[in-house]
């Protein structure tokens, strides 16, 4: 269900990672990516016609959270062992090798989870010229005892008595530990070694080469259409829209909305970036009064989100009618989707036939009658940054920490006013100017202002005032399906405190959030 085949000739040399579950595969499959070779992510269930199909120069067996003796365990044809491929196992997938070629893993009552020291016992084409003893990251209960016939074992640790093997003949390797891991020393020279002398790579997967090919696919999808997209202001959709011009020029138009809803300075960026930086056609709708308006009496948080998502649809239907769409063959037949390649693995569907909820538009109906144009779906989101960085798009869009489709109105805690609107944009800066300087922003995941539009009571010079509390909101994350709240030091805190109750009208107190994800979640609603 993984299977999307990179649709270029131009990328010759593609290494499978089979996902037995968890994270793992993601890792791997980045670490790939990042010695320049692609890589992508395919199911246990891939079959050997399939794998021929695709001619990979290597497949990694990834690590897994199941035992090889759980029923049933994830496994691989073990054809796959005689299609002359190398083939590298990490952790679950060393053992499953182990198994299935006639070595023995066993129980052994001591797993190892964590920095563990490995001892080396031989020679490894992997871990060449590596020390006696070197830290390495582990995570498994079963162990190898006893490598297949044709193996040579060269490490050991305390809980793994076979850490490291490989069949010299078949091209065959396994490590126990998890080279992924940052914690795992001289990890990617793990890789390296594999892609380049094992499997005979060429590094080719460059952010230049991706743009190229990109570029190719978008021409021969779209030939002569004119195509729409949709610019949040977040990193994707504005690489998405650099790159597709970058492929049509004229022939795209891009939709700004104003919500009214936005970051402080974010209309203007996008209006320089892609207007004067860019010459792109962008269709600036300032639409603030119908948000606002739609916006009023309504705290339910799902019912701010409904609202928010469906004015932004009608909002796009009008644009794209004016344009001409669905009138012959003047209006735009194709649209503009920032879909990532986590986003393609997790929907788990070889076509983006929909259009996800979550997504940056806000969730664009099937029956507006667009044909997509997904021109990120290969990337992770280091290579999108990376990819808006080659095409010249401002640091501030490509570096910006993510933000919701609903923006300011799932930070408001209650009704959405354009009041409270403007006191949490005008906080929500000075978090982000304070982050900045501190040298932070690019290390926390996400950090905001929110506002719970309740009010407190305080005093101010001789006053008693009656105001609006902000609470800062930081995290780190890597994915944010959990965070940490980040312990941003005291001087920072108090400095964000007082610059927004001196600065911020409106504002008589400063709040910090300590929650975790879970139980709490990033954003408020
Ligand atoms: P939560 O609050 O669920 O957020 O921990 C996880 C991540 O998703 C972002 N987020 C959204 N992004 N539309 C989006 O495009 C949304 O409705 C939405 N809600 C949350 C959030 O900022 C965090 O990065």
């Amino acid at each position: 269900m993984w299977a999307w085949a990179i649709e270029s000739d131009s990328v010759t040399d593609t290494v499978l990672v089979v996902d037995f579950g968890a994270q793992y595969a993601r890792l791997i499959a980045r670490r790939i990516r990042e010695a320049h070779v692609y890589s992508e992510i395919v199911s246990p269930s891939i079959t050997v016609e399939e794998i021929k199909a695709r001619a990979p120069k290597g497949i990694v067996l990834s690590g897994g959270p199941k035992s090889v003796y759980e029923t049933p365990a994830p496994s691989v044809d073990p054809a796959i062992y005689d299609l002359g491929i190398p083939i590298l196992g990490l952790c679950y997938g060393a053992q499953l090798i182990a198994l299935q070629l006639g070595g023995t893993v066993s129980r052994t009552g001591q797993g190892e989870y964590g920095r563990t020291e490995l001892t080396t016992t031989g020679a490894s084409p992997l871990c060449v010229d590596w020390p006696a003893t070197a830290q390495v990251w582990m995570s498994h209960g079963d162990a190898i005892t006893e490598a297949p016939p044709g193996f040579v074992a060269t490490a050991t640790s305390p809980g793994a008595p076979v850490a490291a093997l490989h069949d010299p003949e078949r091209r065959i390797f396994g490590v126990q530990f998890h080279p992924e891991v940052v914690h795992t020393q001289r990890g990617n020279e793990v890789f390296e070694h594999f892609l380049m002398d094992a499997c005979g790579c060429l590094p080719g997967w460059t952010h230049v080469s991706i743009i190229e090919q990109q570029v190719a696919a978008v021409r021969a999808q779209v030939g002569t259409a004119r195509v729409l997209c949709a610019l949040s202001g977040g990193v994707d959709s504005a690489v998405a829209a650099a790159l597709v011009h970058k492929a049509i020029g004229e022939q795209l138009t891009c939709v700004f909305v104003d919500t009214g809803l936005m970051r402080s300075g974010e209309a203007d960026q996008v209006e320089d970036a892609f207007r004067r930086q860019f010459k792109i056609d962008l269709i600036h709708v300032k639409a603030a009064d119908r948000y606002f308006a739609a916006l009023a009496g309504v705290t339910d948080p799902e019912r701010k989100r409904k609202i928010i998502g469906e004015l932004f649809i009608r909002i796009f239907e009008e644009v794209a009618r004016d344009l001409g769409a669905g009138e012959g063959n003047e209006g735009p037949t194709f649209l503009v989707q920032g879909t990532l390649y986590p986003d393609v693995i997790e929907s788990g569907s070889a076509t983006a036939a929909n259009i996800k909820s979550h997504h940056n538009v806000g969730g664009l109906p099937d029956d507006l009658a667009f044909d997509l144009v997904e021109p990120l779906r290969l990337l992770f989101k280091d290579e999108v940054r990376a990819v808006g960085e080659e095409l010249g798009l401002p640091h501030e869009i490509v570096w910006r920490q993510p933000f919701p489709g609903p923006g300011l109105g799932v930070r408001i805690i209650g009704e959405v006013t354009p009041e409270r609107a403007e006191i949490l944009r005008h906080a929500d800066a000075v978090v982000v100017e304070e982050i900045r300087r501190a040298g932070l922003y690019r290390e926390l995941w996400q950090s905001f202002a929110v506002m719970p539009a309740v009010q407190t009571v305080g005093v101010m010079g001789d006053g008693r005032t009656y105001a609006y509390p902000i609470v800062i909101r930081a995290v780190t994350s890597d994915d944010a399906m959990t965070a940490d709240w980040a312990r941003l030091p005291y001087d920072l805190v108090e400095r964000i405190a007082s610059r927004i109750i001196n600065e911020v009208e409106g504002v008589n107190r400063v709040a910090l959030d300590v929650t975790s994800k879970p139980p709490g979640t990033i954003e408020w609603e």
